[in-house]
């Protein structure tokens, strides 16, 4: 693994595979296990799916190979890499980056509480919380008493803990060498969950659910549906991936990194979602129930497998740990930017950026327990946050970012940073393309559709 992110000068990954491990690491985690499976119920299943996988391939690959650019090329956090590359030009393209910090704050906050579940889960099984065939009505209610009081502020204050803990002592040491096995460990016991779920009595109507798109069902609003999961599950639009990629080393190839790591990471949300939704329609539930699905079917799941309490503790760990991964690397956003720009020591970049989302996350917890009575534009603000920061912020700090590198980039530089070490990649003319017209454009479009102007 690279030498760490933790010194404050900055490092570098020192293997290929150490930068497709972390970006890896940072695209798979509640997004794509959580998030994916109760937005595709909440937009219909099939027609969601399509566009999502669509626009992962056609927008989320070119995207993330101009943040790997940015961030390469300048080997600074989301603000200094705007900075810098636009320099020469008197245009204040830095405010990208501080949209990117907001929406990176953001996400820490509702994320830490579903990070929060996954402890209260792990615990659960444990205690045999969800073993000897519970009805789905009492899963419900246990999701309920769960989630509902104050028992969730210890949880998510946990989680934030070990969080800051990991941050302090620096990334690299441990938690990526434990990303590394646990993982792929994860990647497996998903497909044991998948042979499971194939001998269920709904697994053909979930399949149907998924893959039979009926194309009327598009609406725009399915489509920023789709267009804000894409973004969040490939940790796009907030400068993550700019950030990370300023530790890459020079020979890593950003097109192929960046297309390992939309593949593996929509892998995870499809199996994920080939587990949930035959068992929604196995056991009768509602597709949806939008975010409690997950926390209500898989216990659903376990308390009729045998060796239920097992399982489900083997899973909510891996949980918990992928989910790490991803804020570790969303906390990094904000440490990147303290240290360098705010010339803050790592020690105080991390209690100040975890003293931030510790705060959010506070209030986004209560907010779906005792302050569940406030609600703006008819949202929680747990709610608010994550469509704030997923269906406006990311979508558009990706427009910006691929319409910063397609126009306003120096052209030379671009190409250097995609030609792949010495060899020709013949996807950088189509690239160039994609990130000057394409996406900008199509993300624009549907933003503007789903905004009801056009
Ligand atoms: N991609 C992560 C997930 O799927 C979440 C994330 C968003 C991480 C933005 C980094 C930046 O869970």
């Amino acid at each position: 693994m690279g030498k760490g992110i933790e010194t404050g000068a900055r490092a570098m990954f020192n293997s290929k595979f150490a930068a497709i491990a972390t970006t890896v690491g940072s695209a798979v985690g509640l997004g794509n296990i959580w998030r994916f499976p109760y937005e595709a119920g909440v937009h219909g299943g099939g027609a969601f799916i399509f566009c999502y996988l669509v626009f992962s391939f056609l927008i989320g690959v070119p995207c993330l190979v101009a943040e790997f650019a940015m961030g390469r090329s300048t080997r600074k956090n989301v603000l200094g890499a705007y900075q810098y590359l636009s320099s020469s030009k008197r245009q204040p393209w830095y405010i990208a980056g501080y949209f990117a910090l907001l929406g990176a704050v953001l996400i820490l906050g509702f994320y830490s509480v579903v990070a929060g579940w996954t402890i209260e889960y792990m615990t659960g099984s444990v205690e045999s919380m969800f073993s000897g065939g519970l009805d789905e009505a009492e899963l419900e209610e246990q999701f309920i008493n769960l989630t509902n009081g104050w028992r969730p502020l210890v949880w998510t204050t946990i989680f934030c803990l070990c969080n800051y803990l990991i941050l302090v002592r620096g990334v690299t040491k441990g938690i990526e060498k434990m990303s590394n096995i646990l993982m792929p460990v994860l990647f497996l016991l998903l497909l044991i969950f998948l042979i499971n779920s194939t001998m269920m009595d709904g697994f053909m109507d979930g399949v149907k659910f998924m893959f039979n798109p009926d194309f009327s069902a598009i609406t725009p609003s399915v489509m920023l549906g789709a267009l804000g999961q894409a973004f969040f599950s490939l940790s796009l639009g907030v400068g993550c991936m700019i950030t990370y990629a300023s530790y890459f080393s020079e020979n890593t190839r950003l097109t192929r990194t960046a297309v390992t790591t939309m593949l593996l990471d929509s892998s995870v949300a499809i199996l994920s979602g080939l587990i949930i939704f035959p068992a929604v329609f196995t056991y009768g539930m509602s597709a949806e129930a939008g975010p409690t699905l997950v926390f209500e079917v898989l216990p659903t799941i376990f308390s009729r497998m045998a060796g239920g309490t097992i399982w489900s503790l083997l899973f909510f760990t891996l949980l918990f740990v992928a989910s790490v991964t991803s804020t570790v690397s969303i906390s990094e956003i904000i440490i990147a930017y303290l240290t360098e720009n705010r010339k803050m020591s790592r020690v105080k970049a991390t209690t100040v950026c975890c003293a931030i989302t510790y705060v959010l996350a506070i209030v986004c917890t209560l907010s779906l327990g005792p302050g569940k009575n406030l609600t703006i534009a008819g949202m929680s603000i747990f709610d608010l946050f994550d469509y704030i920061a997923s269906n406006i912020l990311m979508p558009l700090g990706g427009m910006i970012c691929s319409f910063f590198v397609g126009w306003v980039m120096d052209k030379k530089l671009l190409r250097q940073q995609l030609s792949e070490g010495s060899r020709h990649n013949i996807w950088v003319t189509p690239l160039v393309f994609m990130l000057k017209y394409i996406c900008p454009t199509a993300i624009f479009l549907i933003f503007l559709d789903s905004t009801g102007i056009i």
